[in-house]
């Protein structure tokens, strides 16, 4: 085993330390080997793996690594040798993150809510990538100068991905009725909550035009629900990994339907970032789990709740017709004020979009914008 300066080797070759400004770091040598970037091992275009990963010796060791410039030299126990550029190993050594990079947290203090305007977006790849990506960014935007029609949306929506049918149907309204089998469809104020967490997927994302608003009352509630999450790891900790770890059930039935599913109020990716929030007060039913592990959730819940609720968090916006909210709803609580029917009519439409198809439109929007010089 050979190495110099700044690069270290493990007595049996496994283990390679290197020195790098934030201080040493360790990468396994089979770790390094699988991903060699030479034609052999990876296919230059994709990047795919070429050789079996699996079946590369357990004991894999490095037998010489040396620093030249911004690369690392190094030659394996099978024979195989590799340049690998710093930056790349650098690159895995980004400090622990709560949230993906890309995003915007924000709480009441935001200024202004990303805007965008429909006929606009409609007309213009690049007004339609500013949507999307203010959409991403931020975890909503606000539309206006959406038709004044019962699915006047549905221009929009064909921009970007299927409209998800559900029991409510496809493109469906808001507004309170007289025999209201759902509090949506009531006067009721609705608390923070993300929409129907009992289906499985979950609908991606909300859309909810304003075809009337009531005169007195009505009001939207936004609250960024990884803000909220990232506020409750900093104020409580315990808290926070209770409301990781607990799944409880969700569950919507009426005579027609029959809809369960279940996930924790936080859920985090492989990495430990927050990727989505759950909050559904009318259809949430935890199981009779042991009791000190209810108690320990239900005092977690209610943190969970007062920073959702809270003052600090909330951004209130009153939708006029023809205007639009898309909500991203893995990561926005959102809710209403009550209203009072006697001051007018108040009739919303609501839609969902997928996640996928809407992630996968502004990539590749992005890229070809890009590529044409349209955007940086
Ligand atoms: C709902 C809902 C919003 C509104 O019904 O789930 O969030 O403004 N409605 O009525
Ligand atoms: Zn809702």
């Amino acid at each position: 085993m050979t190495a110099s300066g700044k690069v270290r080797l493990s007595p049996d070759g496994q283990r390679l330390t290197l020195d790098l400004d934030t201080g040493p770091r360790e990468f396994a040598a089979l770790w390094l080997r699988e991903r060699t970037p030479d034609a052999e091992t990876l296919d230059p275009r994709t990047g795919q793996r070429l050789i079996e990963a699996a079946e590369l010796p357990l004991d894999l060791a490095v037998e010489h690594a040396e620093l030249d410039g911004e690369t690392l030299a190094l030659c394996f126990s099978d024979g195989q040798a590799a340049r690998f550029p710093l930056a790349e190993l650098r690159a895995e050594d980004r400090p622990r993150e709560t949230i993906a990079p890309g995003r915007t947290l924000w709480d009441a203090g935001l200024s202004e809510p990303p805007r965008a305007d429909f006929a606009t977006a409609l007309a213009d790849d690049t007004a339609l990538l500013g949507m999307l990506e203010g959409l991403h960014r931020y975890g909503f935007v606000l539309v206006s100068g959406v038709p004044i029609d019962e699915d006047g949306m549905q221009a929009l929506i064909d921009r970007i991905g299927p409209l998800r049918r559900t029991n409510w149907g496809g493109i469906a309204d808001v507004k309170s009725v007289a025999d209201a089998y759902d509090l949506t469809m009531t006067q009721r104020g609705l608390e923070p909550h993300t929409d129907n967490p009992y289906r499985d997927p979950i609908p991606g994302y909300i859309w909810l035009h304003c075809l009337t608003n009531a005169a007195d009352g009505g009001d939207n509630t936004l609250v960024d629900g990884y803000r909220a999450a990232q506020v409750l790891a900093e104020r409580g900790p315990a808290a926070f990994d209770c409301l990781t770890r607990v799944t409880p059930g969700f569950r919507y039935r009426d005579e027609t339907t029959w809809l369960e599913s279940e996930g924790p109020l936080i859920e985090l990716d492989g990495q430990g970032r927050v990727i989505r929030v759950r909050y559904s007060n009318r259809t949430e039913r935890v199981a009779a789990l042991p009791t000190e592990e209810l108690a320990r959730y239900y005092a977690a819940r209610r943190a969970f709740y007062e920073l959702i609720t809270s003052d600090e968090l909330t951004v209130h916006l009153k939708l006029d017709p023809g205007q639009m909210l898309i909500m991203d709803n893995y990561r926005l609580l959102h809710g209403r004020r009550a209203y009072e029917l006697a001051g007018g009519v108040r009739h919303l439409r609501q839609g969902y979009v997928d996640r996928d198809s809407t992630a996968s439109r502004r990539l590749v929007l992005r890229q070809r914008l890009a590529e044409t010089g349209e955007v940086a």
